[in-house]
This record gives C-alpha cells, structure tokens and sequence, in this order.
C-alpha cells in the first residue's frame, strides 16, 4: 500500500504561527516604547504637553494592552497553535478560523490603544476596553476555544501532552474571566459609555478577581504551556517529573481563583475575604515552585549547555524569575 508523506508545511498550518510571532515582536517594539514614554512622563511631566491625547492615564493602559495582549497575547497564540499540531500529530482544524483570531485579536489590540488615547476606558485595569471591543473579543476568543478544542479532538495520539492542559487551562479562564468581569449595560447602542453591572465592594472584588487571575492564567499558566514543550525540546531531555507537571497545575488552577483579594487589604471588603486570599497566596508558591523546579531540572544531565546554548540560559533565566 502506497503510503503518503507530507512536507511540515502541508501537514501543518505553520503560516499562522509565523503570523503570530512576527506581531508578537511589533507589539513587543510599540508597547516598550511607550513604556518608556510614559516613565519619562513620570520624571518629566512637561511630556504631557497639557494635552489629555499625551497623558499618563491615556498611555498607561495603552502600554499594558500592547505588552500584556500585542506581545504576550501573540507569543501565546503563536505558541499555542505550534505546540497543539506537533503534539497531536493533527493540523488545527480550519485554517480560516485561525486566520480570523490572527486578523481579530490585532484588531482588538489596534481599536483598544486608539480608544485609550481619545480617552474610551471603563477603568477596569487591564480591561479597560469599552464594551463593543469586548464583543469583538468573547466572538474571537470563543473561535480560539473551538479551533484549540477541535484540533485536540482530532489528535493522532491518544495521550494529550501536558503543555496543551496548561493552553487549555489559560483558554478556558480567560473566557470566564473576560465575560464576568466585562458585565455592563451600554447607556445606548450607539455610545462606548457603559456602567458595570457591579457596584462597590462587588465590583472591586470582580475586578481583582479578574485581575489577578488573568496575572495567574494568562501570563502564567499558559507560559507554562510554552516552557512544557520548549525546555525540555531545547535540552534534549524529558521533562524531570511528569508526575509533578499534572500536580501542580490542578494545584496551580485551584489556588489561583481565590487570591485576587489580596489586591483589596484593609478596604470595604470583608476582613476574612482578604485574610483568606492572602492564605491561599502563600499555598501558592508552592504549585508556582513546582514549575519552576520541574523546568530547571529538566536540565539534569544536560547542565553542560548552559555553557554553549544561548537560548538554553534565556530559558533558566527566565524560568527562575
Ligand atoms: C522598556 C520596557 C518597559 C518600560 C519602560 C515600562 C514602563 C512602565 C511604566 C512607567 C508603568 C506604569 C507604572 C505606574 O503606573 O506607576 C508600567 C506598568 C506596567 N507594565 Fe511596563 N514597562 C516596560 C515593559 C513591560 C513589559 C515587557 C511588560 C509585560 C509583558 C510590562 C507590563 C506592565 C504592567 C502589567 C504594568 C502595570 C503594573 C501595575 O499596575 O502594577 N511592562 N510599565
């Protein structure tokens, strides 16, 4: 029987990949810069030239959007997308629907800076976006969860490699994160002004909720997802314990969901809430290690490259912080 092969471009969707990493890199450029705008506003205020299109509120959130959604958002995309073919042995599902998550998360990026500056925010830190970009990301952000979810139904191997738990894991918070903490009501269908659902003390726990666990999902546990297939590709070695790997992300997944409040001490909220977000923070070092030690010693036997592999030391030095 004649027996098909297939060139890794066939076999899978690597444009989208590429696509993914190049804006990581841009955003990555226009995010720090104006980083380093706004802290130069900080020690010279005369930046602000007296105009509201030029002031710290306005680029603040323009630099957290570009850093945390252009070039982490990307890099996770991009990541995402590679490490869910390669290990599932599968080409994502639709290749329009990952064009359209590509096309739809810079535009959310894009519309999110440009609104910041002409001064649309809901004050929501790290969700400042109005409500119409919100729509625009629940639609793209569910197209994610589909394609990611189909294209693991679709697996040629029957095992689901741990760094797509820690992807999925990141999809799956982030959509009930971004849906509760965005619940407003526009004041009409033709204006960005929109009140929260939520009020007072409701609403500052909702949104540290949000906060802090889009801290713990999105710039952590899917970063996790990136160090399960990276590392231990680029040091040749399997990942020191697997056992420890599926440990500490339930670990990881449960306690992140109760410290947001540790953002609101000695405020309206309830004394315990805070009291017991704070306990559950220190519990947390302990899944937050496991990665970290599970990362670094998937070096053993192979300590030697540190010595030779440049990207090698970028990853301890970035798995150690
Ligand atoms: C050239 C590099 C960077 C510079 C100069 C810079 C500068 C700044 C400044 C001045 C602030 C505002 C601080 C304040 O409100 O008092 C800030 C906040 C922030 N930046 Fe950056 N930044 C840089 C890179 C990054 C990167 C790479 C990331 C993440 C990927 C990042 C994430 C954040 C976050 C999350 C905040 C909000 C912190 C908070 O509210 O506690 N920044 N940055």
């Amino acid at each position: 029987m004649a027996v098909t092969t297939y060139s890794g471009a066939e076999q899978y969707n690597f444009d989208i990949v590429k696509k993914f990493a190049v804006m990581s890199l841009v955003w990555a450029v226009i995010g720090m810069f104006v980083g380093v705008y706004i802290a130069s506003e900080l020690a010279w205020p005369f930046l602000n030239f007296d105009s509201p299109y030029f002031s710290f509120g306005r680029f603040r959130p323009v630099h957290t959007t570009s850093v945390i959604f252009g070039f982490g958002g990307s890099a996770l995309f991009a990541t995402s997308y590679y490490v869910v073919q390669r290990t599932c042995q599968t080409r994502l599902i639709s290749d329009g629907m990952a064009s359209f998550t590509f096309w739809g998360w810079m535009a959310i990026i894009v519309l999110a800076d440009i609104s910041y500056v002409l001064g649309y925010t809901q004050s929501r830190e790290y969700a400042e976006m109005e409500w119409p970009i919100d729509l625009l990301i629940e639609v793209v952000w569910v197209t994610y969860l589909i394609l990611f979810v189909g294209t693991i139904m679709r697996r040629k191997q029957p095992h689901i490699y741990v760094a797509n738990w820690f992807y999925l894991a990141f999809i799956l918070a982030t959509a009930l994160l971004h849906t509760f903490n965005n619940l407003a009501m526009p004041i009409d269908l033709f204006s960005m002004k929109s009140y929260s659902l939520f009020a007072g003390t409701q609403d500052a726990m909702t949104q540290w909720w949000y906060g802090h666990n889009a801290v713990g999902f999105f710039l952590t546990a899917a970063f996790l997802g990136m160090m399960y297939y990276f590392v231990p590709k680029q040091a040749g070695r399997p990942i020191y314990s697997y056992r420890l790997s599926i440990v500490h992300f339930w670990a990881l997944g449960f306690m992140y969901m109760w410290v947001g409040a540790h953002h609101l001490h000695w405020t309206a909220l309830p004394d315990w809430t805070s009291s017991l977000a704070a306990a559950f923070s220190i519990l947390l070092l302990m899944p937050s290690w496991g990665g970290m030690i599970n990362g670094i010693m998937t070096l053993s036997g192979a300590w030697d490259k540190l010595r030779t592999d440049p990207v090698m030391r970028f990853m301890i030095v970035a798995l150690s912080f």
